[in-house]
């Protein structure tokens, strides 16, 4: 092997530096640097280079956060510090009484106190022992005096530094927070375990603990965990910081990440209106909390304050509602989706769970009807966090014996009556009828019709119902035939509103083919998708001729989405409804890519924060249909940035550069605008 020279050497220090500086901009100032494709491709380069040259390696390297070979078991860490639990709140006067207590102890009025609050993050307690900047030790809370040594699982988490930024790092630092893991991360973990038969987890914080101990480091490398720090258990040399908020300041200097709501409020008030707050924003997070940390926030009177038994007198939890409910299940229904997907929905006697009355929840399928092991009668608990569909978690306490009764999964479509079909290796039954199946044939047509498809104005749900229940529309090219006088037949459909239909559909036809495609309801071929056939392949014929291997050469097209087209395209019946419908005069204009207004090429987007209607990879495909481009980081030239509930660092700058900023609503007031391309393109202008 040869020596590396000094141009080897430069760029394993450029690619770690930029690698963990990637880290810090995603983790700690919420304004990506590398999109995730980037960080692979330089995270590969370093291996490839450290491969090569083994000597080059060091501990720090952001190589070295996995592949640790398996542990036999975890060492016992003893806490230099012990970590304490809280006391907890549980209303307004319980923390009314905390901050006169507080000013009593103290011989102060209590209401003139700082206080620091913070979300209360649900996940796993964990403490990281930093020696001269660099990680030592990082362990579990255990039992509070004693730990187990983790050290190997936590520094494949990426908002773990391994070595604290900044010039002047303290000799010992000891950083405690929470492992978390964030809702849509949760979900497709779970949904991925589902596929697989892995392991399901009941909640985000289960998930975070099991991941954490895993004895494999690899394994704990899979999971998205996130460290969130929020105490400083022991720092030496002491920088002489007056206040807990100052100290939280200075760890983000070093590289950690706090969470964004952290505010200093003062007095009773101060704390109330921060934890109503909270608690309007907490279905919105994206992640789970349980209620708010306060803390006095002046570290000397932390002192003076001290500590009671296994808790500080100086900090107290308000604790927010669970999020977890147990109820009875009363009894299982079967939707039918689009593609013929049968869920299982479980009725449940009504529960409230945070704040919010729930009546339904999933049961995914088949297989996890059985993992739980659930019978109808039995009482179960729900778990319902932010805009995640409720789901059932586990059996609380069987049905009484003679009570319960077997969840029977239908071999027949319960719309259609078609044979019910599995797939080997495929977690969902599916009904076979197709279009036949009113079910799907309901959703497919809504989808046809939607605004983001061929947009037929007025053609909405119940109208849709009712034409498939009589049966005047089996394919939707037979939408195009439908007449006037024939329409004012259906309830509620006089002469005007039937005339306006004919003339929606009318003027539906002339469309565009990403917005066919994307029309045809082929399964995964969302609006991305369709635009890149659309623009690679120009005409509609050339999608329909493409085998596999050219639907695969388009941009983010894998083997599954193209064997899905490539099958939709095969069936004699979706061929004809097409022909019918360029019979019927739909029509695109061909090979030009993109027909849609462009109000907003030239400019640039920035989406932060959590939006509650959309996801952000959602809105992030809207403004770019509409020409703009989405960036990550705020400059002077942002066009405009799309703010939601924990708006953090992003916000900030915007508002210190002038660049305007939209909350959701006008956000989506501005979208659905220029969608129909009737409005100004700068969010500084009225509408
Ligand atoms: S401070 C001396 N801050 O809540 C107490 N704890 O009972 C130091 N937790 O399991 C804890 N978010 O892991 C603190 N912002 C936050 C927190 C937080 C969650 C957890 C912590 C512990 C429990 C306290």
């Amino acid at each position: 092997m040869s020596q590396p020279d000094a141009k080897t050497r430069d760029e394993v220090t450029r690619l770690r530096a930029e690698l963990e500086d990637a880290n810090y901009r995603y983790y700690v100032l919420d304004d990506p640097a590398l999109t995730d494709a980037e960080y692979d491709r330089k995270l590969r380069r370093l291996q490839e280079i450290e491969g090569d040259h083994p000597e080059l390696v060091t501990p720090d390297s952001p190589t070295q956060r996995v592949g640790a070979p398996p542990a036999e078991g975890f060492p016992e860490v003893e806490h230099a510090v012990p970590m304490l639990s809280l006391d907890n709140a549980f209303d307004e006067d319980e923390i009314r009484a905390f901050v006169r207590r507080a000013g009593e102890r103290l011989e102060r009025d209590g209401e003139t106190l700082a206080f620091c609050c913070e979300p209360k993050l649900d996940g796993t307690a964990v403490s990281l022992v930093y020696e001269n900047g660099e990680l030592a030790s990082g362990a579990t809370r255990g039992d509070g005096r004693t730990g187990e040594g983790i050290t190997t699982n936590l520094r494949t988490l990426r908002s773990v530094p391994l070595k604290l930024r900044g010039a002047t790092p303290p000799g010992l630092i000891e950083v405690r927070g929470e492992v978390t893991i964030a809702h849509d991360k949760f979900e497709a973990l779970n949904e991925r375990a589902r596929q697989e038969g892995g392991k399901v987890f009941a909640n985000p914080r289960n998930a975070a603990a099991g991941s954490l101990r895993q004895l494999d480091p690899r394994i704990t490398a899979t999971r998205p965990l996130e460290f969130n720090a929020y105490q400083v258990a022991r720092i030496e040399p002491d920088p002489g910081e007056e206040t807990h908020s100052g100290l939280m300041a200075r760890l983000t200097d070093y590289g950690f990440r706090i969470n964004n709501l952290l505010q200093v409020v003062h007095g009773s008030q101060g704390l109330i209106d921060y934890c109503r707050d909270l608690g309007e924003k907490r279905d919105g997070l994206g992640y789970d909390i349980d209620g708010v940390v306060i803390k006095v926030d002046d570290l000397r009177l932390q002192r003076e304050l001290g500590f009671v038994a296994r808790a500080p007198r100086w900090a107290v939890a308000f604790k927010f509602p669970a999020q977890e409910q147990v109820t009875r299940l009363n009894d299982v229904e079967y939707q039918v989706g689009r593609t013929g997907a049968i869920t299982p929905v479980a009725r449940l006697e009504p529960v409230a769970v945070a704040g919010v009355t729930v009546a339904n929840a999933s049961l995914h399928n088949q297989d996890e009807i059985a993992r739980l092991g659930v019978k109808i009668g039995d009482r179960v608990s729900i778990r319902r966090a932010g805009d995640v569909i409720p789901q059932v978690v586990r059996v609380v306490e069987p049905a009484p014996a003679g009570d319960a009764r077997d969840i029977v999964f239908p071999s027949q479509c319960p719309v259609c009556g078609s044979e019910v079909e599995r797939i080997e290796g495929e977690a969902v039954a599916r009904c076979s009828g197709g279009l036949y199946c009113p079910a799907q044939r309901k959703e497919a047509f809504r989808h046809f019709a939607g605004r983001r498809a061929l947009d037929i104005d007025g053609l909405g749900e119940k109208l849709i119902d009712q034409l498939i229940e009589r049966d005047w529309v089996k394919t939707p090219a037979a939408l195009f035939r439908l007449d006037a006088a024939q329409l004012t037949e259906l309830p509620r459909m006089g002469r005007k509103s039937s005339e306006n239909l004919v003339a929606a559909l009318d003027k539906a036809k002339r469309t565009t083919l990403p917005r066919f495609i994307y029309a045809l309801g082929i399964r995964e071929v969302g609006e991305a998708t369709a635009n890149n056939l659309a623009r690679h392949f120009g005409t509609l014929d050339a999608i329909i001729a493409a085998d596999q291997a050219a639907l695969e050469a388009v941009e983010d097209i894998g083997p599954i989405v193209a064997h899905h087209v490539h099958t939709f395209f095969q069936q004699s019946h979706n061929l004809e409804t097409i022909e019918d419908l360029r019979a019927q005069g739909v029509r695109w204009e061909e090979a030009a890519v993109e027909e849609r207004p462009q109000p907003l090429s030239g400019q640039t987007w920035v989406l932060t924060g959590t939006l509650e209607s959309m996801t952000r990879d959602e809105g992030k495909a809207r403004l770019t249909a509409l020409g703009a481009k989405v960036a990550g980081s705020v400059s002077k030239k942002t066009a405009g940035v799309v703010a939601g509930p924990g708006a953090g660092s992003k916000l900030d700058k915007a508002e210190q550069m002038g660049v305007p900023v939209l909350d959701e609503r006008e956000f989506l007031s501005r979208l659905e605008a220029w969608e129909r391309g009737d409005t100004p393109s700068t969010p500084g202008e009225a509408t």
